[in-house]
């Protein structure tokens, strides 16, 4: 009888270490109301965009596109020649270029993913545009890049020092052609 009672005692103590394992697996970030999260993103030619959509199935937030007034041509992205729009607007510290609509309700969101390819070596500057459209106080940005090769850190330095009420989680860079279960894997494991 007494073996039986510490047989069970010892089932018990198993269960409980499992369960708690795997709440220590999902990381804090990971277990915000799908309500409460937005997913931002500016793409020009669709890389970014396939991950901002990656994203949104894997957390369940709000897919919401960054759009310019005056949408990016071809030549304008055209970065072999430093007189183009996008070279040209990079090179520009003041360069703020115009974002068509906005975000509904921001108010109703506490984490924001957002999205950028990366524009010689920094976030394009509507993004810039984006951060000082909005009080992100109280609210965690998550950066993340599509890029040739460039990883996302280079970007950061200056987007964090635009909006800087806000709580910045580490960014991540991705491959246009990253899986739906590598974006799981990040989504779950952030904290
Ligand atoms: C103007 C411009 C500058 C770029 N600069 C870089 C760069 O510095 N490093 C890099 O790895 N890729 C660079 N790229 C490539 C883009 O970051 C890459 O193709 C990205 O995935 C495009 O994302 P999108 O399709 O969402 O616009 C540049 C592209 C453009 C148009």
């Amino acid at each position: 009888m007494k073996k039986m009672v510490c047989i069970l005692i010892g089932m018990l103590c198993l269960f409980a270490a499992t369960l708690s394992a795997c709440a220590g697996d999902e990381g804090k970030l990971a277990g915000t109301d799908a309500s409460k999260i937005l997913v931002a993103y500016f793409s020009a030619t669709g890389n970014t965009e396939g991950v901002a959509e990656k994203i949104a199935t894997a957390s369940g937030g709000t897919l919401y596109e960054i759009t310019p007034k005056v949408p990016y041509t071809a030549e304008d992205l055209r970065y072999s020649d430093s007189s183009t729009r996008a070279t040209v607007e990079q090179r520009d510290p003041t360069a703020r270029p115009q974002i068509e609509g906005s975000v509904s309700d921001m108010d109703a969101f506490d984490v924001v993913y957002l999205g950028y390819p990366i524009w010689w070596g920094a976030a394009p500057k509507i993004i810039y545009t984006f951060l000082e459209s909005y009080d992100f106080s109280g609210k965690t940005i998550i950066p993340f890049c599509t890029s040739g090769s460039s990883g996302i850190e280079g970007s950061l330095v200056e987007l964090k020092a635009v909006a800087l009420a806000a709580t910045w989680g580490s960014g991540r860079r991705f491959s246009a052609t990253v899986s739906q279960s590598d974006i799981e894997d990040w989504v779950n494991g952030l904290i």
